[in-house]
């Protein structure tokens, strides 16, 4: 286990009698990709910038990189932001931005080194407003950077890119773990927080409602996985109906819940048994998006 470098107890935050962040604990480890999961409203944005010491709590106790956050100036030397729909200068080029932006906190930054990684070679001389979504976005990650910081905040780096754009932008967050950073991020898509995060908390209405790792949290929280006999149609259903009663019909392909993945070779020799047509066999594991479902009983709408 790695040390602690952000722990919150209990923490509240009040607006017009209403608890939008609701007795929230998180624990983050030095070097981690830490999540923090939620739908709109949830209260992500309002539990970073209390971390990042831009509001206040109402309650609770806050611990980054072992200081108390009354200590507001140290911390702030300490981590770097990217607020949610980050902008900078219309009119500014790139590298003037992150010089401007350095400036502002007094930093003495390489502006090329920075630029380099964030892949933004190529773009150091056009101006911001030029950019596209993913590549703005990536100027926002190389100003956070800018006073070398421990811990990165980054809140929603990817809403509103393309999947492709936004894989970019995953890149550039693993280069930050690969350098060592603490990289905490708040994001709608339960897929990145799968694939990036080292633990993650999924938050619903200024609760946290279940944390771990993606796998434990899958496993913790998960349904079963699923197989889907695809082109089965009723023959396939007919076939399996007797021994598996959760069987169902979608369409013309036949979805079963499997037990652990222990019933799959059952259900081909059923299938075969039956001399029963179908065009693929396909199993879907259960998925953070499944346990947000399970746990909340709403979709989510964060997918792509
Ligand atoms: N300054 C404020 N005054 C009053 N209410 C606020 C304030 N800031 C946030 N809220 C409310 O707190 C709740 C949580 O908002 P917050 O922005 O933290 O959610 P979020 O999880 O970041 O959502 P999103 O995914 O849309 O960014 C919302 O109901 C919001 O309206
Ligand atoms: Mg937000």
């Amino acid at each position: 286990m790695s040390e602690t470098v952000i722990e919150v107890r209990d923490l509240v935050k009040t607006y017009d009698r209403v608890n939008v962040v609701d007795h929230v604990d998180l624990d983050v480890g030095a070097g981690d990709v830490f999540s923090l999961l939620g739908p709109n409203g949830a209260g992500k944005t309002t539990t970073v910038e209390i971390l990042e010491c831009i509001r206040d709590a109402s309650a609770g106790s806050i611990s980054i990189l072992g200081l108390d956050i009354s200590r507001k100036k140290d911390i702030k030397n300490a981590i770097g932001v990217m607020p949610q729909s980050f902008n900078s200068f219309e009119r500014l080029t790139v590298r003037e931005s992150i010089l401007y932006f350095a400036g502002m906190f007094k930093c003495k930054v390489d502006a090329d080194e920075l630029i380099a990684s964030v892949r933004l070679e190529e773009k150091r001389d056009v101006q911001f407003g030029k950019l596209s979504g993913g590549l703005k976005q990536r100027v926002g990650i190389a100003i956070s950077l800018v006073n070398d910081p421990d811990i990165v905040f980054l809140d929603e780096p990817s809403t509103g890119l393309d999947p492709s754009a936004r894989r970019d932008v995953w890149e550039v967050i693993r280069q930050l773990k690969k350098k060592g950073k603490t990289v905490f991020l708040t994001t709608h898509y339960m897929e990145e927080a799968e694939l990036l995060s080292d633990e993650v908390n999924i938050m619903n209405r200024g609760k946290v409602i279940c944390s771990g790792s993606p796998l434990q949290v899958v496993s913790q929280h998960g349904a079963s996985s699923t197989a889907l006999v695809r082109g089965g149609g009723e023959y396939a259903l007919n076939c399996m109906q007797s021994r598996f009663p959760g069987v169902i019909l979608e369409g013309d392909d036949v979805r079963v819940t499997l037990d652990n993945g222990k019933n799959l070779v059952e259900i081909i020799r059923m299938l075969d048994d039956s001399q029963v047509r179908y065009e693929e066999i396909t199993v879907k594991r259960p998925s953070l998006e499944d346990v947000f479902i399970k746990l909340t009983g709403e979709s989510y709408g964060g997918g792509e």
